[in-house]
């Protein structure tokens, strides 16, 4: 018997650059990124819009067509910019994606050109998949519009669609060539769109920062009154705890740890039971709220910091009770904790769950108590929907 023993290494590099006005005259950063490949001559470039982005920003792609004009010398565009579905569907409906395949095909794009995606998680989630998949890769930037994608899901290197009713199923590892934070595209977010991403602030900070969780409490007041200076702040740390971790020890989660996902085992359950009305974000908080609970119950965390939690979770106005908590499966048991089993299945190996050891610090384990998750849940019940008469 013979072998011939393969070993390389490839090196990715990112930059998650911060930034007000992108398609302003005289801010050369996009220009100057796409400047870095090929030099000597223009690169083709094709840009997708989540639709809700447009809509809120009439002028968008007029901007771009300007700024494309102003630096022809470095990118042309391939296309008018594509617009596509923002929100969860984007990712739940394969059509949305195979457009976007259509139009790789349709104009051109290869593997030197560039696809920038702008707009919310979901869509630069699918928008990645897609570049990722043509042609085995083509070189994609990342353009994040709402808090949760600026802070978390933008600067990352997973993309991915739903299938099965399960979350993320269908999807890569694919490092983006650059993501670029725009403050301006913030105004236009809801109230509920602005707040959902802070969840992901403190769930990083919570297991890793208890610094920066402490300044997530002192600005509370000021993130609620939508203070911009507060929450470029708080994406910033977010931002660079995110990538500080994934560029870390295991980018492409080839083990079975994931703190990042600390809070989210029951979040994406609850996300895909309630048809995705709650948002990423929202759901995020309740998974954390449920988690942080649990930490308490098992004695990992003080009374005392456990509510120093929920009651940040408060002052920014957060739901932490959903009836879903409560939807049973035929054999009466809570289908959250098909979610358990669910997450399992997703990251391989051993359930590996993030749990507190105290505020700022995370510890995994490999089992949780189904008992104890059901009086966690009821903790939540009695506490944010104290006068229902079902109970778990
Ligand atoms: N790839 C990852 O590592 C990762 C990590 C966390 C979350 N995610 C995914 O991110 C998605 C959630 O993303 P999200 O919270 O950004 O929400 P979203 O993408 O669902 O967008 C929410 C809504 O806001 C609109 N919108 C976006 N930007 C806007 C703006 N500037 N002004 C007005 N409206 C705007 C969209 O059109 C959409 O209707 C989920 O699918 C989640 O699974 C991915
Ligand atoms: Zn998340």
């Amino acid at each position: 018997m013979r072998t011939i023993k393969q070993n390389f290494k490839v090196q990715f590099s990112y930059g998650v650059h911060f930034t007000e006005g992108v398609f302003k005259e005289d801010n050369t950063l996009l220009r100057d990124i796409l400047s870095q490949a090929n030099v000597g001559s223009s690169s083709k470039v094709l840009f997708v819009i989540d639709d809700g982005v447009a809509k809120a920003h009439p002028t968008l792609s007029d901007q771009i067509s300007e700024y494309a004009s102003t630096y022809s010398d470095v990118f042309h565009l391939a296309a008018s910019p594509i617009l596509v579905l923002g929100g969860e569907e984007v990712k739940n409906d394969k059509r949305h994606l195979q457009l976007l395949l259509d139009s790789v095909n349709e104009f051109g794009i290869c593997r030197h050109s560039y696809i920038v995606a702008i707009g919310g998680g979901a869509v630069l989630d699918m928008v990645g998949f897609a570049a990722a998949i043509a042609h085995r890769g083509i070189r994609h930037i990342r353009i994040p519009t709402t808090v949760l994608s600026q802070n978390d899901s933008g600067v990352g290197v997973k993309n991915g669609i739903n299938a099965f009713g399960k979350k993320n199923f269908v999807g890569t590892f694919a490092p983006p060539a650059a993501v670029i934070n725009d403050s301006l595209f913030l105004h236009t977010l809801n109230d509920a769109e602005w707040r959902s991403g802070i969840s992901e602030a403190i769930k990083v900070a919570l297991i890793k920062d208890s610094d920066f969780y402490h300044s997530i409490k002192r600005d509370a007041h000021k993130l609620v009154a939508r203070n911009m200076a507060a929450m470029q702040q708080l994406i910033f740390r977010c931002a660079e705890l995110h990538v500080e971790h994934i560029g870390g020890k295991d980018p492409f989660e080839f083990g079975s740890s994931r703190p990042l996902d600390f809070g989210h085992w029951s979040a994406h359950k609850l996300e895909q039971i309630t048809d995705y009305r709650l948002r990423h974000g929202e759901a995020v908080a309740i998974g954390i709220a449920l988690d942080v609970i649990y930490s308490k119950l098992i004695g990992m965390i003080s009374e005392a910091e456990c509510d120093n939690i929920l009651d940040l979770f408060q002052k920014l106005q957060f739901d932490l009770f959903i009836p879903e908590l409560l939807q049973q499966e035929p054999d009466g048991k809570l289908t959250l904790i098909k979610g358990l089993n669910e997450f399992r299945e997703h990251l391989g190996g051993q359930l590996t769950i993030m749990l507190l050891s105290n505020i700022g610090t995370g510890v995994e384990v490999n089992t949780l108590n189904e008992a104890l998750i059901i009086q966690a849940v009821g903790e939540l019940q009695q506490k944010y929907q104290p006068h229902s008469s079902t109970t778990v």
